[in-house]
């Protein structure tokens, strides 16, 4: 994951429907899994003005950036944690609300990483997520795949990363195996902003690594043909109010019983 990228901007519309379906109040105490540069987890904890919110991430920069954007603000109720969320000794029952925005699909053994979160959630806590629904169903994994395989030649299929949990069933198992109750998955479709124009949306892609990925065995000529497409692609999708793109999300809710 890199530093580079705005998921604030990215993920604008969405953070809206989070936010909404979180509904965190004021005493609440907050766990944001996956919490990146900590927008969510900020938020979250000017909602629970009375009670507090805690991020957690893997990446040790991410963290760096969320204390920093905290600090910054004056924010007394918040705390970052670099950990893995899979098997971090959270204090056990601790936590009122689990949310994530997008920060839960890179488990490697998804049950048991959801078993940990569950046992940091107080019995009747809420968890909420939003993960992506399959790679088919996105335009902006469409469009920039078919811009970038040109020459009669597509890349494999995406199912892994950030669509482990695209399959309804498969979360809603994932969840039920962990033990959490109540699980609901709601459809949410919602546009992704990659940049106020098509150069910025290039570099933002190159930036997220998608466009490395899909061009890395081509040749150079083919490769630079791409990137030529793509930019093209993302021209078309300059609304005029910068470069959007179609896509689909779950909203996932489950409870801790
Ligand atoms: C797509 S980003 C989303 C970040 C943030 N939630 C946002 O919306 O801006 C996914 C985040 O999950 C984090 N992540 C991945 N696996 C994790 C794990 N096992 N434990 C904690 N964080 C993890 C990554 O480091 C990354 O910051």
């Amino acid at each position: 994951m890199n530093d580079v990228f705005d998921y604030d901007a990215e993920l604008i519309r969405y953070n809206e429907r989070l936010r909404a379906a979180a509904h965190v109040t004021t005493h609440d105490r907050v766990l944001d899994i996956g919490c990146g540069a900590g927008q969510t987890t900020r938020e979250a904890a000017r909602s629970a003005s009375s009670g507090s919110a805690m991020g957690v991430d893997v990446s040790a920069s991410m963290v760096d950036r969320a204390r920093r954007l905290s600090e910054k603000e004056g924010l007394r109720n918040v705390t970052f944690e670099r950990a893995d969320a899979q098997t971090h000794p959270f204090a056990p029952e601790h936590f009122t609300v689990g949310i994530s925005r997008f920060g839960t699909m890179f488990f490697t053994d998804p049950a048991a990483a959801f078993t940990n979160i569950g046992s940091a959630l107080r019995p009747g806590a809420r968890l909420v997520q939003l993960v992506w629904q399959a790679a088919a169903q996105q335009e902006w994994v469409g469009a920039i795949r078919h811009t970038l395989a040109g020459e009669g030649r597509m890349p494999a299929g995406l199912t892994g990363g950030a669509f482990s949990l695209a399959d309804p069933t498969v979360a809603t198992g994932v969840l039920t195996t962990a033990g959490f109750t109540a699980v609901e998955i709601t459809d949410v479709r919602e546009p992704i902003y990659y940049g106020p124009d098509a150069a910025s949306a290039r570099d933002a892609l190159v930036g997220l690594g998608m466009v490395e990925y899909l061009v890395a065995d081509l040749d150079a000529a083919v490769s630079a043909r791409a990137h030529d497409r793509l930019l093209a692609l993302l021209d078309a999708h300059d609304t005029g109010e910068g470069v959007w793109f179609d896509s689909r999300v779950w909203l996932i809710t489950a409870r801790r019983p």
